[in-house]
């Protein structure tokens, strides 16, 4: 139930506009207030006596209409908000938002608010594919709005792709996801690994990789925002961990493969996210390595533990235990690969070669596979798809 919750409601014009009538009135059924906002193009495609009979609630088109009260009203409504959806989020909606444009009621509200924002994308496949909206999706999602959405169909344009609005009740389900915080995870420990490892070659120099921590430590919140105990192994990074996890802080890859043997057993489920480095050099140099003329330099690599496979080999009665991927070619066959060969439950296939995936960025494009089969995400930030991985290790445990 969405009692006691205030959702602002912007509907900008597109023809999917007329599907957000069914999201008034689904809300309003889960007790929800809401308060619509118009853009003037979707009060031609959906007359605004609708949205007020459904909400009983004056709609808001006009940023300069003097009919209710003295308040300023795009800043009331911004500050009412608990959550601002805009169902449909047209490109131009986007654009606007990312770059800080407020030119009506609805951009101008949007642009004030600190609620959490939600958006339903809808629009033509070439619109939603072109490099601009992508960008503009990327600096929103790194600023933290969540999107919902869009699908992939037929267009009311006489296209079929991607571009379609997520059907209301879809729409209406992350809505209760963001303002109804689940807990549960409750009563379950988790493990998460996140970040690089690094491999020293002498005492100024060493070998890692580009993992910021980011996907693990978005685990880890996600993890306990829905009331798990958390542990994080975690890498060299500059993230500052979520304060109530348990952090242990490793270097090397054998410091994280000690970590993880003296705390595997005890935990419900083990999250792999970070990206320890394969090779260590086989002999440090205890003082900093001199060049020696132009002569090639010759490090020698031997192979590290493989820790999610020892995990995999201890695996205790009752944990699920969920890897990652990171792959540059033939994904799923990799990861499916990896899914047997470590004795996982869930392995998280990720495209780093995708724009917009993998390291460093705050999104990520994933393929969730388990034993039964496999699901294809879209592009999303790396906390939404921190959730999803979770909602998947429950449904692998609930079976
Ligand atoms: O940290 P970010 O910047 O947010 O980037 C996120 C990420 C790209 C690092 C993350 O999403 C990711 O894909 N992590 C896995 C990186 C990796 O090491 O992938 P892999 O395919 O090489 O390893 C497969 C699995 O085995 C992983 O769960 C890994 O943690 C684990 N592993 C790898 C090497 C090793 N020696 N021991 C392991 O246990």
């Amino acid at each position: 139930m969405l009692t006691g919750k205030h959702i602002v409601l912007g509907v900008t014009g597109g023809i999917a506009a007329y599907k957000a009538c069914e999201v008034v009135s689904r809300l309003k059924k889960l007790g929800a207030g809401v308060d619509v906002i118009m853009t003037e193009n979707a009060t031609k495609l959906v007359a605004p006596l609708t949205f007020e009979t459904l909400s009983c609630r004056p709609v808001c088109v006009d940023t300069f209409s003097r009919t209710e009260s003295w308040d300023v009203k795009h800043i009331s409504l911004a500050q009412k908000a608990d959550l601002f959806l805009v169902a449909p989020a047209t490109a131009n909606l986007m654009a606007k938002l990312a770059h800080g444009i407020a030119d009506d009621m609805l951009s101008t509200t949007l642009l004030a608010t600190k609620a959490p924002i939600l958006l339903a994308p809808a629009m033509n496949t070439g619109m939603w594919t072109a490099e601009a909206t992508q960008a503009n999706l990327r600096t929103l999602q790194s600023r933290g709005v969540h999107t919902v959405g869009p699908g992939t169909g037929f267009l009311a344009c006489g296209d079929s792709g991607a571009g379609r609005m997520s059907e209301p009740a879809e729409i209406v389900k992350k809505v209760q996801e963001l303002l109804c915080a689940k807990r549960d995870l409750e009563g379950l420990r988790v493990l998460v690994t996140a970040g690089p490892t690094v491999e020293r070659i002498d005492p100024v120099r060493y070998l890692t990789n580009d993992s910021s921590g980011k996907m693990g430590l978005a685990i880890a919140k996600a993890a306990i925002d829905r009331g798990a105990e958390v542990t994080v192994l975690l890498g060299n990074v500059h993230l500052a961990p979520p304060p109530s996890a348990n952090v242990v802080k490793v270097q090397s890859t054998q410091d994280l493969y000690d970590a993880m043997m003296a705390h595997c057993d005890r935990q419900d489920v083990i999250i792999q996210a970070a990206a320890p480095a394969d090779f260590r050099v086989k002999d440090i140099a205890p003082e900093k390595i001199k060049k020696q003329d132009g002569a090639p330099m010759v490090l020698e690599l031997i192979e590290n533990p493989d820790i999610a496979k020892a995990v995999g080999q201890r695996k205790q009665p009752g944990q699920t235990l969920v890897g990652f991927a990171a792959e540059t070619e033939n994904l799923l066959e990799n990861a499916e690969k990896k899914l047997g060969k470590k004795n996982l439950d869930l392995i998280v296939a990720n495209d780093v070669s995708q724009e917009g995936a993998g390291f460093g960025v705050d999104t990520n494009i994933v393929t969730l596979l388990t034993h039964t089969g496999l699901e294809s995400l879209p592009l999303m930030s790396k906390q939404d798809v921190a959730h999803r991985i979770l909602d998947k290790v429950l449904e692998i445990r609930n079976v």
